[in-house]
C-alpha cells in the first residue's frame, strides 16, 4: 500500500468507540423496510458491508418517531423494530465491524398520508416547497413545547438504538431534514434564540446533541452529519458550517459527517453529479417521479469528480478540532491518502460500497486501487424498488428476502 493511505487503515477512538480502520459505510437508504419492518435484506446488506472491510456501517434513514418519517417504507426507532435491528447488530459485530443507526427527522420533508399535527413541522412557518410535491403546501414553526418534545424524541431513540445494539448514532443534520432545517437560512427565519446567524441557527441542532449525549454518550459514538455547502444561492456556505462546526465541537461531538446539497434546492450537490433522464422514469413512487421530473427542469449540469466536497470540508479542518469524516465522491485509495494527508480522521463512502461491498478488503490487499462506481446514481432510482437499493451493475437483491421481517431469520 502507497504512502498515508496506510493510515487509513489504523483504529481511530470516536468518543467511547474504538473503530477497526478510518472507512465508514455512509447511510444510504437501503429501500429494505417496507411498512417500516426492517428486512432480512436489510440485514444481509449490512453484514456484506461489514465482512468487506469497513470499520462502521450506518444503518440510514431511523426516524425517531411516526411523525418524523418521511415516506411509510421507512424503520422507524419505535419498540417493535428493535428485535429486528438487534439481529442486524448482531451480524454486523459477528464481522468485526460496528453499527451505526442515522437517526431522523423529516420535518417539512415529509410524504406520508396522514400526520398527527395540521401542517408539518419545521424551523418557521409558511410555504413548503416540498408541499409542492407532497400537496402540505403550509409547514408550523416549532414552539419551545415542540423543540423540548422533539429533542425527547431524539434521545429516546437514541437509547432505543443502543438497546438494539447499536454502537454509534448519526444526528441527521443535512440534506433539508428537520435540524438541517433549522441549520439553513433558507428555512429558519426565526426571530427568537433560535433564529439569526449561523451559530444561532445551530443551537436548536446542538441542544438535541448536548441532550442526546447526557443520555447515551458514555456508551455511544455521537456524530452529526451536517453540510458544508447546501449547493444553491441563499442557502448556507461553507463559512456558515465552520460556525456551525465550532458550535457542535463546543456542544461535544464525538465525529461530523461532512456532507452537502439539500434533498428539494440541490439533490445534484448531494451526490456530485446529475439523475439520469431514463432513471426518473423508471421510478416507480409516483410522489418521487413526479418531484425528479420537476427538479430537473432547472438542475445544473454537474460533471462527477473524485472528492467532490474537498475544498469546503478543507475549510471545516482548518477550523475545529474535533474528528472529521470526509464524505464525496470518495472512490480510489490515492484519493484516501489525500484524505488522510489533509488531516481528515475518517473516510465515509456511499456509492463505492454499494458498488462493491469488498472494496475495503480490497483497497487493504492491494486487489483494488479504485472503485468500479460509474456516478450514474441509479442506485438511487432502486432504492424504491421492491428488491430495495442496489448497483445496477450487478443483479438485484433478493426480493424475497426483501420482505422477510429481519428477526424472523
Ligand atoms: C441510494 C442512495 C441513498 C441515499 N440515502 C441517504 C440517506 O438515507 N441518508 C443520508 O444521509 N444520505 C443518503 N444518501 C447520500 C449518501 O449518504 C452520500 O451523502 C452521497 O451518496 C455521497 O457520498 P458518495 O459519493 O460516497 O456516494 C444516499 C445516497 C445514495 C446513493
Ligand atoms: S448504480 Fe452502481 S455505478 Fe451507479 S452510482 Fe450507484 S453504485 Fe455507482
Amino acid at each position: 500500500m502507497f504512502g498515508n493511505a496506510a493510515a487509513s487503515f489504523r483504529p481511530i477512538r470516536i468518543g467511547p468507540l474504538q473503530l477497526r480502520n478510518r472507512f465508514i459505510k455512509s447511510a444510504t437508504n437501503e429501500g429494505m423496510a417496507k411498512g417500516g419492518v426492517p428486512s432480512q435484506m436489510l440485514v444481509e446488506h449490512h453484514r456484506r458491508i461489514a465482512a468487506g472491510g469497513a470499520a462502521m456501517t450506518t444503518v440510514a434513514y431511523c426516524a425517531i418517531s411516526a411523525d418524523g418519517r418521511t415516506f411509510v417504507d421507512q424503520v422507524t426507532l419505535d419498540d417493535a423494530s428493535l428485535p429486528h435491528l438487534r439481529v442486524l447488530s448482531d451480524a454486523v459485530h459477528r464481522e468485526g465491524a460496528a453499527a451505526c443507526a442515522q437517526l431522523t427527522h423529516g420535518g417539512a420533508f415529509n410524504f406520508l398520508p396522514s400526520l398527527s399535527t395540521r401542517y408539518p413541522l419545521s424551523a418557521s412557518g409558511g410555504f413548503n416547497a416540498a408541499g409542492v410535491i407532497s400537496g402540505r403546501l403550509l409547514k408550523t414553526a416549532m414552539t419551545p413545547p415542540d423543540l423540548d418534545r422533539i429533542a425527547e424524541e431524539f434521545v429516546a431513540a437514541a437509547r432505543r438504538a443502543q438497546q438494539a445494539g447499536f454502537d454509534a448514532v448519526e444526528l441527521h443534520m443535512g440534506h433539508g431534514y428537520l435540524l438541517s432545517q433549522f441549520l439553513s437560512p433558507k428555512y429558519n427565519r426565526r426571530r427568537d434564540e433560535y433564529g439569526g446567524a449561523a451559530a444561532q441557527r445551530a443551537r436548536y441542532p446542538a441542544q438535541v446533541l448536548q441532550r442526546v449525549l447526557d443520555a447515551v454518550g458514555d456508551k455511544l459514538a455521537v456524530s452529526c452529519k451536517i453540510c458544508v455547502t447546501e449547493g444553491f444561492k441563499g442557502g448556507a456556505t461553507d463559512d456558515d458550517a465552520v460556525e456551525v462546526a465550532r458550535v457542535l465541537e463546543r456542544s461535544g461531538a464525538h465525529l461530523l459527517v461532512l456532507s452537502g446539497g439539500m434533498n428539494v434546492e440541490a439533490p445534484w450537490a448531494i451526490f456530485g453529479s446529475n439523475m439520469p433522464a431514463a432513471a426518473v422514469e423508471t421510478m416507480q413512487n409516483p410522489v418521487v417521479k413526479f418531484a425528479t421530473r420537476l427538479m430537473r427542469l432547472w438542475e445544473p449540469k454537474v460533471n462527477f469528480r473524485e472528492l467532490y466536497f474537498l475544498e469546503h470540508s478543507r475549510k471545516l479542518r482548518a477550523a475545529v478540532n474535533l474528528p472529521l469524516a470526509y464524505l464525496g465522491g470518495a472512490k480510489s485509495l490515492a484519493g484516501v491518502q489525500q484524505l488522510m494527508d489533509e488531516g481528515f480522521d475518517c473516510v465515509v463512502m456511499g456509492r463505492a460500497l454499494l458498488h462493491d461491498p469488498q472494496l475495503i478488503n480490497k483497497f487493504r490487499d492491494g486487489t483494488a486501487t479504485v472503485s468500479g462506481c460509474t456516478a450514474c446514481n441509479q442506485c438511487v432510482v432502486m432504492m424504491y424498488s421492491d428488491a430495495g437499493t442496489s448497483c445496477v451493475l450487478h443483479p438485484p437483491n433478493d426480493v424475497a428476502m426483501n420482505r422477510m421481517p429481519a428477526a424472523a431469520h
